[in-house]
């Protein structure tokens, strides 16, 4: 945001809760690792032909729990935890999940008077539940992976009735109502099993000799005399200016996950931070919290735009996934027995023979909603991505123009400003694919429309882009301008569709437009009239090449609490703003996304940018990161804020290039552009107030440079195209921490100043002021890998030290991989549809080597629908190189071919021929350089889709 445009000032962090301000999470936090005051009441264990449930005490309150545990397919478990009986409804997350995960059935395989052992997978996983206290733990063999609750610090705050004088009257008649409803469950449970004194005695834990408590005729008033009704925040709660009137009370739930063998866990975004999370002894935990951040810090644990409540923890032997689907405000905290340990305290133990075994432990707290957690058991970390995408969706498949270059800024004025920024990179040589309007295209803010002097004619401006085959994207922002002569508004007014406030009006803030409301986005009637207003008959002024940009959607209010929605708002089916809060950006870009596809009648893909996301967000597009600096720190930090993103699911992720804030110096934007082609979603963008940066506006030097690092982008396509094939595919991350490729070498686990892109390239760009070189970590036991530029080969694992000048961008190629690229330099992506593939076949030390390519029209959902595609698989061993289809699906008719295919590590051969699926051989052109080893083999000339041999004598 900037509604007050400081250019120079940090964060005021006094606009954001810490911990010790969120009542809950302070609460939570008070609560020390003892014996948890839940007890599993074994006997009470039902088996339901997908899960297995018991009842679970709360000993102090003696609030019953219900406890659901499920096998997953694919190695996973559920595990849900809510009240047996609320007083009302607990949020429970819709949406997000694609299906409901299907089960597998768990196995009885132990039971005793104090614990159960449940077997899934073939009985490969055991989960071990502890009466009392309550824990669980889940183990493969004699190995502990994970366990549950063993340090007690599970919370499960049940609602209740407020005690005040305003309320007692009521108040009174539901907890009676309450307690005779208890009353009568719990009767009805001990005739079930009366013939069973066990049962008796855990449904009735008053009477255990063991602990004396008296069981009071109403429950209720245990409560009362147990917990302290009178907290501080527990029925109000103030920040700032803002009261929080918590109508429901306390709701909080919390649950703690020991990781014995872990010292490194990652993901949980979005937060402007190293990618292997930090221990959070000593300050605030991570914070998952959907806000719009003004200039936001970086290398810190506070919420940001978006959330996904994804953890992923990793050793040498096994990747584990934690995900708590909870949509509500959640704090994790995170500590480590082995960390402020130095290598050389660690090697001490270790020689010493103290050898305490690391162990990570993370404790979740979320606001409200329920507990509904997935353990993701892997082992590999593929497998942890897979299991993931099963419950949550993939990469969608961007169009290609999306992974092409973007030019954006705040704002580009006009039509003629669009036709003269458009013009100055044809004239100066430079590919792009998107041009991209802020907030002021539009009349007075009001979304869906022109501004009618600046952009009288939209359709012209979008006609002529189109005849270079490039593209515009709108900004369309989720609050609505409060005006009745704007449709849109009267019309969300009339059809009752925004958000509400406690007392049932529409919900106002202030954001861009002045006062604005906020469409009920969780609404789907409400969603179903969004989608529509994309029809081109509805968005006049729009075509088939204008996308959309959902910004501001955490939801940003800019005079609200933390600069968003009051939490005691109410969207659809009653739920409060508090319960869904993290859901709301999902939603405006999945409704969006829809629109778009909608509009074209099901044929195209969309492309919607968003900064708000949550868990399942990549089904819907791309997301960045928001408002940054113009600052060599932020440049720095967008590969692990990118990276945790991509091992959450969202692959689509990039930050604004030269930064959104402040004014980049020439070195800073080189370097941004170089670090960015090769970042997953590459786009240029700048404040308001910031002069312009077309990249010729920098001297000749740097618009060489900066062209050179964009047309790079573009060689690449290709292969980008592939790799996000793969995600949609797979879900595995396109952008990619190096300790992914990986997994057994712990030199990488820390690493986030490199990556790897697909399993074939690592990069590791110039992110320091002047620098002069970078220190490369090349891994891999015998691993070769080449320099994409010069081809020089070098030998894993080993640290690299890379002399650099202005121009470098440290990029290799695995040995072992085969990666495809186009090199001619084009105006746009859709003008290299037809255009032919050069092969960059990288050996590796058994003289192998692989690799694939995807093809399609590039924008329908054909490829899915029709199978109008072609996969192919290039393979090179025993001196041949084979060209097949990856898959007996898929068929595509293209005109392009291989240009060229270029071998490195490869001695000078006497001969290359081609052997055609005909039997029809032909020999070869080929050029050979002995230092480094590089061989150039000129048109092969065969159509991508053909099937052929290359044999190198
Ligand atoms: C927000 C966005 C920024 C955009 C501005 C105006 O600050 O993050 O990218 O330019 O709003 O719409």
């Amino acid at each position: 945001m900037g509604l007050c445009i400081s250019l120079t000032h940090a964060v005021d962090r006094s606009n954001f809760k810490t911990c010790e301000q969120s009542s809950f999470c302070k609460k939570q936090r008070n609560v020390k690792p003892e014996n948890s005051p839940y007890r599993a009441l074994l006997n009470s264990l039902e088996v339901t032909e997908k899960s297995i449930r018991l009842q679970l005490i709360n000993e102090v309150n003696k609030v019953p729990l219900l406890l659901e545990v499920y096998g997953l397919q694919g190695n996973m478990t559920r595990i849900k935890i809510n009240e047996l009986i609320p007083l009302k409804p607990r949020y429970e997350v819709l949406d997000v999940l694609i299906q409901d995960p299907p089960t597998v059935p768990l196995a009885i395989i132990g039971k005793d008077e104090s614990s159960l052992e449940l077997g899934f997978s073939n009985n490969v996983y055991k989960l071990i539940i502890t009466s009392k206290p309550f824990r669980m733990d889940i183990m493969t063999g004699n190995e502990l992976l994970l366990s549950i609750n063993s340090r007690g610090l599970m919370v499960f705050e049940h609602l209740r009735q407020k005690k005040d004088s305003y309320t007692e009257k009521i108040s009174s008649t539901f907890g009676s109502m309450w307690s005779k409803i208890k009353n009568v469950f719990i009767s009805e449970k001990k005739e079930e099993n009366v013939e069973n004194e066990d049962v008796k005695e855990e449904l009735d834990p008053g009477n255990d000799k063991t602990n004396p408590v008296e069981q009071p005729e109403d429950a209720d008033s245990q409560n009362e005399s147990q917990e302290t009704e009178d907290e501080a925040g527990m029925w109000e709660e103030t920040f700032k200016t803002h009261t929080d009137t918590k109508p429901n009370g306390p709701s909080s739930v919390g649950l703690d996950f020991s990781l014995p063998g872990f010292e490194h866990v990652y993901g949980i975004p979005e937060h402007a931070d190293n990618l292997k999370l930090k221990t959070t002894d000593g300050g605030d935990p991570y914070r998952l919290y959907n806000l719009d951040v003004f200039q936001y810090e970086i290398f810190n644990p506070m919420a940001l735009y978006g959330a996904v409540p994804l953890m992923l923890a990793h050793n040498i032997r096994r990747t584990l996934g934690i995900f708590w689907l909870n949509a509500a405000e959640t704090w994790v905290d995170i500590s480590s027995n082995t960390a402020g340990k130095t290598l050389f305290g660690k090697m001490l133990d270790y020689v010493q023979g103290a050898n305490e075994i690391p162990q990570t432990d993370v404790r979740w707290m979320s606001e409200s909603g329920i507990i509904d957690v997935f353990v993701l058991l892997g082992p590999s970390p593929f497998d942890v991505f897979k299991q993931y995408a099963s419950l949550t969706g993939t990469q969608a498949l961007p169009p290609l123009f999306a992974i092409g270059y973007h030019q954006c800024r705040w704002n580009y004025n006009d039509e003629t400003d669009v036709q003269t920024v458009d013009a100055g990179f044809d004239e100066h040589d430079i590919p792009y694919d998107v041009i991209w309007l802020d907030i002021e295209h539009t009349d007075g803010k009001r979304y869906f429309t022109w501004d009618p002097n600046k952009f009288p004619n939209p359709k012209n401006m979008l006609q002529n882009l189109a005849l270079k085959k490039r593209k515009m994207v709108s900004i369309v922002d989720p609050h609505i301008k409060i005006d009745s002569g704007y449709r849109i508004h009267s019309e969300l007014q009339s059809r009752n569709l925004y958000v509400k406030t406690k007392d049932g009006n529409d919900y106002e803030g202030w954001c861009w437009p002045g006062s604005a409301g906020y469409p009920d986005f969780t609404n789907p009637e409400m969603r179903s009239w969004w989608t529509s207003l994309f029809a081109y008959d509805q968005y006049q002024g729009s075509m088939d090449n204008l996308y959309t940009w959902n910004d501001m959607n955490e939801p940003s209010v800019f005079n609200g609490p933390e600069v968003t929605m009051h939490k005691d708002s109410v969207h659809w089916g009653g739920w409060e703003h508090r319960d869904v809060h993290n859901l709301y950006a999902f939603y405006v870009q999945m409704a969006t996304a829809e629109g778009q596809i909608q509009r074209s009648g099901g044929t195209e893909r969309p492309f919607v940018l968003t900064r708000g996301f949550f868990a399942g967000s990549q089904r819907y597009g791309a997301v960045w990161t928001g408002d940054n600096s113009a600052e060599w720190d932020h440049l720095k930090v967008s590969l692990p804020m990118c990276l945790s993103l991509a091992l959450t699911g969202i692959s689509f992720c990039g930050a604004d290039v030269g930064g959104f804030f402040k004014h980049p110096s020439p070195e800073l934007l080189v370097r941004w552009y170089q670090a960015a082609a090769y970042q997953p979603f590459f786009r240029a963008h700048a404040h308001l107030d910031t002069p312009r940066r077309e990249p010729w506006l920098f001297g000749e030097d740097n618009k060489q440079l900066i062209r050179a690092a964009i047309r790079q982008r573009y060689t690449l396509l290709p292969f980008w195209y592939t790799s996000f094939y793969h995600a949609y595919k797979t879900g595995e991350p396109v952008m990619r921490p190096m300790w992914v490729e990986f997994p057994g070498d712990v030199e990488t686990f820390s690493l986030d100043d490199q990556y790897m892109l697909g399993n074939a390239l690592l990069v590791h760009p110039v992110v320091e002021q002047n620098a002069r070189g970078v220190q490369v970590y090349l891994p891999g036991n015998g691993q070769f890998w080449y320099d994409v530029h010069h081809h020089q080969r070098y030998t894993g694992p080993q640290n690299l030290y890379v002399p650099v000048t202005l121009s470098s961008i440290p990029v290799y190629q695995r040995g072992g991989t085969i990666v495809p690229r186009k090199e001619r330099v084009r105006r746009s992506s859709s003008c290299t549809h037809n255009d032919p593939y050069t092969l960059y076949v990288a050996l590796d030390a058994q003289d192998f080597a692989e690799g694939d390519l995807f093809v399609d029209d590039g924008h329908t959902f054909n490829f899915q629908k029709r199978e109008e595609y072609l996969h192919r698989r290039f393979t090179f061993k025993n001196n041949s190189l084979i060209a097949r289809s990856a898959s007996a699906k898929g068929h595509f008719n293209t005109v392009a071919w291989i240009e060229q295919v270029i071998v490195l590590g490869v001695s000078k051969p006497s001969a290359v021929i081609l052997k055609l699926s005909d039997g029809s051989e032909s020999s070869l052109d080929f050029e050979h350089q002995a230092e480094p080893l590089v061989l150039t083999i000129r048109k092969p000339a065969v159509n991508v889709g053909a099937e052929w041999m290359l044999y190198i004598l």
